[in-house]
């Protein structure tokens, strides 16, 4: 069977060589006898495993030294829960920026562990735009500011990271990590879901300064407290072997791409072609301001939610598929993660072209 291109925002796209290495290594690991998912968690074959995974992460977004690699699972979802109980130490507030449906949830979980405020939103804008974020609004005494850096349901992303000065910024990355070239040290701490830019569902990565371990409360359970983690170099329980693995393989694809900074050109490329083709079309459009927008998740309407259907129905024959919006938005999205060839984004346009040509 043919591979279709899969415009899914997550479980996404990977890519297919990874797919291949692992399909050729899944019954007889390295010469184990043994597929990775039989392996112990603390042999020496899983021991390579996950500290290259580390290594090559590290190598990837130039983490510097103080900073540790935790890999967890519970998703970023969990993430919304740790941060707050974690960090929330020293004052007990926290800034958030509420830019779409996650960062509300993360703001919803925060609530119920301390004084949260929002500092900035676009809500009443219909998440269509980054509201803007300077020092001025911040909290001085907050423990931490939080933000998502790429909001996959809306489409939006930041383009400038905020100035917290003193404050640790916390991002949710789950949508564009290792999607671009970033600073690590403007962020205290980095989370993300691994089933977009990094494997399989199951794994959570977390990327934390580590000052900001060792401040969560006496009573929080061992499994959500980042010191465990740490002092146990995620291997304080059985952590998600195989998806460790994937996000080895991954990360070796991205090593052999030319790394982030390649990674990005193409990614900004794939993005222009169909932003481009949307811009001059008579029958899409996109809801994002042009400062804001994403360039993994790609939301756009047509004029109607008929020809909207009927859209995604087509497309679906022509190979392209789970291009249906986030049921709260509706329209369609194309996330174009880091394992979208080009040539999907350019069937992508080419069947967009046709379909205007033929309805509008
Ligand atoms: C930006 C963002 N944050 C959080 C989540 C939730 O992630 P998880 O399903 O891993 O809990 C998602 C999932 O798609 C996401 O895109």
């Amino acid at each position: 069977m043919e591979r279709i291109y899969n415009f899914s925002a997550g479980p996404s796209i990977l890519p297919l060589p990874v797919l291949e290495k692992a399909q050729q290594e899944l019954v007889n690991y390295a010469d184990s006898g043994m597929s990775v998912m039989e392996l112990s968690h603390r042999s020496e074959l899983f021991t390579e495993i996950i500290t290259g995974a580390e290594q090559l992460l590290r190598e990837l977004m130039t983490i510097p030294e103080n900073y540790k690699v935790l890999f967890v699972q519970g998703g970023a979802s969990q993430q919304f829960a740790m941060v707050p109980m974690n960090l929330l130490g020293k004052s007990g507030k926290a800034d958030y920026v509420n830019t779409g449906s996650w960062s509300k949830k993360a703001i919803k979980e925060a609530e119920k562990y301390g004084d949260i405020r929002v500092i900035a939103s676009s809500e009443d804008a219909n998440f269509t735009h980054i509201p803007a974020v300077n020092s001025s609004i911040i909290n001085p005494e907050a423990d931490y500011v939080h933000i998502t850096t790429n909001n996959t349901i809306e489409g939006t992303a930041f383009h400038n990271i905020p100035d917290t000065g003193d404050v640790p910024l916390v991002a949710d990355m789950s949508s564009n990590i290792l999607s671009e070239d970033i600073d690590v040290s403007q962020f205290g701490l980095i989370y993300a879901g691994a089933q977009k830019n990094i494997g399989p569902a199951g794994l959570t990565v977390v990327v934390i300064r580590e000052d900001l371990i060792g401040k969560a409360s006496e009573n929080c359970p061992a499994m959500l407290n980042y010191q465990t983690h740490s002092d146990s170099g995620s291997l304080y329980n059985t952590p998600p072997t195989f998806g460790i693995y994937m996000a080895k393989l991954v990360f070796e694809w991205i090593k052999e791409a030319g790394g982030l900074k390649e990674i990005e050109q193409v990614n900004r490329h794939k993005a222009e072609i169909l932003y481009d083709f949307i811009e001059k079309s008579d029958l899409f459009s996109s809801p994002v301001e042009k400062g804001s927008r994403s360039i993994m998740n790609i939301p756009f309407v047509s004029t109607s939610a008929e020809l909207d259907a009927a859209f995604i129905k087509e497309a679906k024959v022509r190979g392209l598929e789970t291009l249906k919006g986030h049921r709260s938005v509706g329209g369609m999205r194309a996330s174009l993660y880091n394992a979208m060839p080009v040539e999907g984004v350019q069937s992508l346009v080419t069947f967009m072209k046709e379909f205007e040509d033929h309805y509008k």
